[in-house]
């Protein structure tokens, strides 16, 4: 009897030690209970450069989106001359690594090579040039990229639409254009308009809302939105307004995703900034989770080693879930208990 209640104390110690020194779950582990995809943006020549960061992005996500390695001037450097090199070994990874692949971005005014925006062509020769694009490349992945950013940031601060190369040279239905002709070239594609600033209340999130709804209306081939959330501390929107908005878009039929989330912070970043940090993570996938059509979250980047945002905005950085050693942040712990409970959430409705 003594003896088998000591055996019991011993299996009880033993079951604890292994459970406090098991690694936390991974996000890709906790994401198919919750219902989403949770992604992050890839810089290829990292990937192939650094084992630690490859590493990170197998373990931790199931989607990606290429953060430069399928743009216009990086495919398509010369005019009928496409380089593939990274946009295929990406998608060579993501295969390898059950990842599914995000295509980005088809219609952009950025990133757009010399001979293209140099060329004088008349809107005859930018239409064919756009639907050449567009073809080759959604035909050269299709059945591999499951959605495309078709085209991306076409709306202004005033939620009309911009002046951009694209509207200059082709009128403002180059957006209907673009998204009819990737539905060509993969009709079973996932098409998506994908845009900052606009995800929660105001003029430009109104814009977008109008955007697609008359994209809608017109019949043209569009499946969902992706609101970006690069955002800091003091400017990020409201948790219940990105609902809101989400559930508007959900009733035209539209699908959401949060696709390129980051929350910069002032270097060093410390303690309390890195808490609020969480935070602002936590609530955006919160209310992205809050509404059914809403289907992946995406941040861009995955450890603060590799993303955009000192280059850009000097002063600032670890805006992303991952430390630049790869150790999850606050951030990470927070993403990981929202979708833990909704994980749980949802097996309690479903049982
Ligand atoms: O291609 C050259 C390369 O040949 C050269 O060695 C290198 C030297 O710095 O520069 C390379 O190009 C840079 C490219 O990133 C790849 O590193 C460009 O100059 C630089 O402008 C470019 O920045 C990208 C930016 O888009 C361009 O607008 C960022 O990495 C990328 O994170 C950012 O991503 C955008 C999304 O596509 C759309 N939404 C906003 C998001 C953040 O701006």
């Amino acid at each position: 009897m003594r003896l088998g209640r000591s055996l019991a104390l011993i299996v009880f110690a033993l079951t604890l030690a292994a459970t406090s020194s098991a690694p936390a779950a991974t996000l890709r582990s906790l994401a198919p209970a919750a219902g989403i995809r949770v992604g992050a943006a890839v810089d290829v020549e990292a990937l192939e450069a650094d084992p630690a960061y490859a590493r990170l992005l197998a373990r931790e996500f199931n989607l990606v989106t290429p953060e430069n390695a399928m743009k216009f001037a990086v495919v398509q450097p010369e005019r009928d001359r496409y380089d593939f090199t990274q946009a295929d070994a990406l998608v060579a990874f993501a295969e390898a690594h059950g990842m599914q692949v995000n295509g980005h971005v088809l219609v952009w005014d950025r990133q757009l090579p010399d001979w293209l925006t140099q060329g004088g062509f008349s809107r005859d020769e930018l239409m064919a040039i756009l639907r050449e694009h567009i073809r080759t490349l959604v035909t050269r992945y299709r059945g591999r990229v499951a959605s495309w950013d078709v085209a991306a940031e076409a709306v202004g601060e005033d939620g009309k639409l911009r002046d951009t190369f694209w509207s200059h040279g082709i009128g403002p239905d180059y957006l209907a254009l673009a998204f009819r002709w990737a539905h060509e070239a993969d009709p079973q594609a996932r098409l998506r308009y994908n845009d900052y600033g606009g995800e929660g209340a105001g003029a430009k999130s109104d814009g977008i809302y109008r955007l697609v709804a008359d994209l809608r209306q017109q019949d043209v081939p569009i499946d969902a939105v992706g609101l970006q959330m690069h955002v800091g501390l003091d400017d990020a929107p409201r948790a219940d307004d990105v609902r809101i908005n989400m559930k508007r878009l959900a009733a035209l039929g539209l699908q959401t995703d949060i696709t390129e989330m980051d929350v910069m912070l002032p270097l060093p970043a410390r303690g309390t900034a890195l808490r609020r940090q969480a935070r602002v993570y936590g609530a955006m996938l919160q209310a992205c989770l809050a509404v059914p059509q809403c289907r992946s979250f995406s941040t861009w980047g995955a450890s603060d080693a590799h993303s955009w945002i000192p280059e850009y905005f000097p002063g600032q950085g670890a805006a992303l879930l991952f430390a630049a050693d790869g150790r999850p942040k606050p951030a990470c712990e927070s993403v990981r208990g929202v979708l833990r409970r909704a994980g749980a959430d949802k097996r309690r409705r479903v049982e």
